[in-house]
């Protein structure tokens, strides 16, 4: 759970930059400054693409720096309660006995693991990451009777064939993704028809009372405790980060954008956790 993407890598999950809506659209406006305009377009979305992909890659190194404690650190952070809203997730993926089902930004592996049990042998799971060393973490403690094959990728460009899974998890990974709906179209493509995705992640909570607890807990509980590990900085910008996450309304619109038909957003945890579920 806790770990968030650098908050100075830019608004990396703001979803309304990524709509590449950049027309020109404008009547009057002679050829040169549509060649003008069109160049300016096109060097704006390279350099956007550009930082993205130097977000992303700064968002691997940390989750790589980060990947011995980082199990310890979400067991203390969340006293234990993130392995049942990972449980959650699952039930609510409608993973069964005998399916082929996907955990996307997997990290060291507790939900793919959930999945491999609710499949069993008859099935199979598949956890994608693109942070080798939290696949090292998911390798060297996962049993092997498990059926999970740990592959290296990206959740914006899943090496994995259109229409191939029963089911598919994301825990915690949706914030820190740099393209949130292009994450939801990579998941959207890789699932059978009627199949769902639940991802699980923070949630800004509506009671004002629960808000101001999640402020005081980050502050006061997690980035001390993160010190105590010298990963003071990586802790430090969970709070904004989940200040720029799309709430649960924005996440259910933006799901059915990418193709999504049948979307519901639950909140748990007195709403400081959500999951959104999303069958295609
Ligand atoms: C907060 S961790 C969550 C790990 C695990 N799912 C859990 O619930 O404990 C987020 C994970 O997302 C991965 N991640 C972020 N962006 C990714 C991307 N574009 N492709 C693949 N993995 C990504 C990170 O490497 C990291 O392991």
């Amino acid at each position: 759970m806790g770990i968030n993407n650098l908050d100075d890598l830019g608004d990396t999950n703001n979803f309304e930059n990524t709509t590449g809506l950049d027309g020109l659209g404008n009547l009057g406006v002679t050829e040169s400054q549509v060649g003008e305009s069109q160049r300016d377009s096109q060097s704006s979305s390279q350099s956007n693409y550009q930082s993205k992909s130097q977000r992303s890659t700064e968002v691997q190194a940390l989750f790589n720096r980060i990947a011995p404690v980082y199990d310890q650190l979400n067991d203390w952070l969340s006293f234990g309660q993130h392995k049942v809203w990972k449980l959650m997730a699952v039930q609510w993926s409608g993973a069964a006995l005998g399916d082929c089902c996907l955990d996307v930004c997997c990290g060291s592996g507790d939900l793919a693991r959930l999945l491999a049990k609710q499949v069993k042998s008859q099935g199979q799971v598949y956890g994608v990451d693109f942070s080798v060393q939290q696949l090292q973490v998911a390798k060297e403690t996962t049993p092997p009777h498990l059926a999970i094959e740990w592959l290296e990728g990206d959740a914006l460009a899943l090496p994995l064939a259109d229409n191939y899974f029963d089911a598919a998890t994301m825990g915690y990974g949706l914030r820190n993704v740099v393209d949130i709906p292009q994450a939801l179209g990579e998941l959207y493509r890789v699932l059978k028809p009627g199949a769902k995705a639940a991802i699980l992640d923070f949630h800004q909570p509506q009671s004002s009372l629960v808000n101001d607890f999640q402020q005081w807990y980050l502050e006061n509980i997690v980035v001390p405790m993160a010190e105590r590990f010298n990963f003071t900085e990586e802790y430090a910008y969970l709070a904004p980060s989940l200040a720029r996450f799309p709430s649960g309304r924005e996440q259910v619109s933006l799901a059915k954008s990418a193709g999504f038909t049948e979307v519901v957003h639950y909140s748990i945890a007195f709403g400081l956790m959500g999951v959104l579920v999303a069958q295609k």
